[in-house]
């Protein structure tokens, strides 16, 4: 099990010393959420937050991108250090041109999907995704209750995967506990994102082996 905190929780005026934190804790992942007021009603921060955030830490960087039309961007996000650049379905028009576009620019690719797609919408593109993201809250906040449909769906995927004879780790965001994470690995999740439930239980360490102790 990876876990990727997602720094929408973390305190934004002490961003250097919340990633130096998460680096001490042992943590490999970090989970940058980049919303535009578009396509979810909040607004977050763009390429050259997290270009300022590489220049402080060598986490790999997990950029989940809640923009429309994000094929605009992607030389912005790998120029600026991201090391996996995840788009919404439901975002591109032409979804498979905006994957190769990521892995062309060098970054990982990885689809997200809003709690209602259904996971075909990435059937065949599962050979050149290294990721799917499994949305189980509505995104736009971090706080939210967990969709319970949404297991079911992780389910789906893994056989989907399984069956395809693909590697894609399947990632679930949104509403992650220490109550549910044990089902959600068990139903097929290789990445955790924990917003809330990690950064509000400091130290960092003790929290990301909560999350470990949990998944066993
Ligand atoms: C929500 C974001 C999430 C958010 C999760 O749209 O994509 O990454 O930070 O927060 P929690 O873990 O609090 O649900
Ligand atoms: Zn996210």
């Amino acid at each position: 099990m990876i876990l990727s905190p997602s720094m929408l929780s973390s305190d934004f005026a002490n961003m250097e010393t919340e990633l130096k934190a998460l680096e001490a804790a042992g943590l490999k992942w970090v989970h940058l959420d980049v919303m535009d007021g578009l396509f979810v009603p909040n607004i977050t921060f763009g390429p050259p937050i997290i270009k300022a955030m590489r220049a402080k830490s060598g986490l790999f960087f997990d950029c989940h991108l809640m923009i429309n039309d994000p094929g605009r961007y992607i030389g912005d996000f790998v120029d600026a250090g991201a090391d996996l650049i995840c788009v919404h379905a439901e975002a591109c028009t032409h979804l498979e041109r905006v994957c190769a576009q990521i892995a062309e620019a060098g970054a990982k690719p990885a689809v997200a999907l809003n709690p209602h797609t259904p996971p075909e919408a990435i059937r065949y593109l599962l050979p050149q995704l290294f990721m799917v993201l499994v949305m189980s809250v509505n995104p736009g906040f971090g706080g939210q209750k967990f969709i319970p449909f949404c297991l079911d769906k992780v389910r789906d995927l893994k056989s989907m995967i399984t069956a395809a004879g693909a590697d894609t780790l399947i990632q679930i965001d949104g509403g992650v506990t220490l109550d549910n994470a044990r089902e959600l690995t068990e139903a097929g999740v290789d990445v955790l994102v924990s917003g809330s439930a990690f950064f509000k239980y400091p130290p960092y360490g003790e929290r990301h082996k909560a999350f470990q102790d949990a998944c066993e």
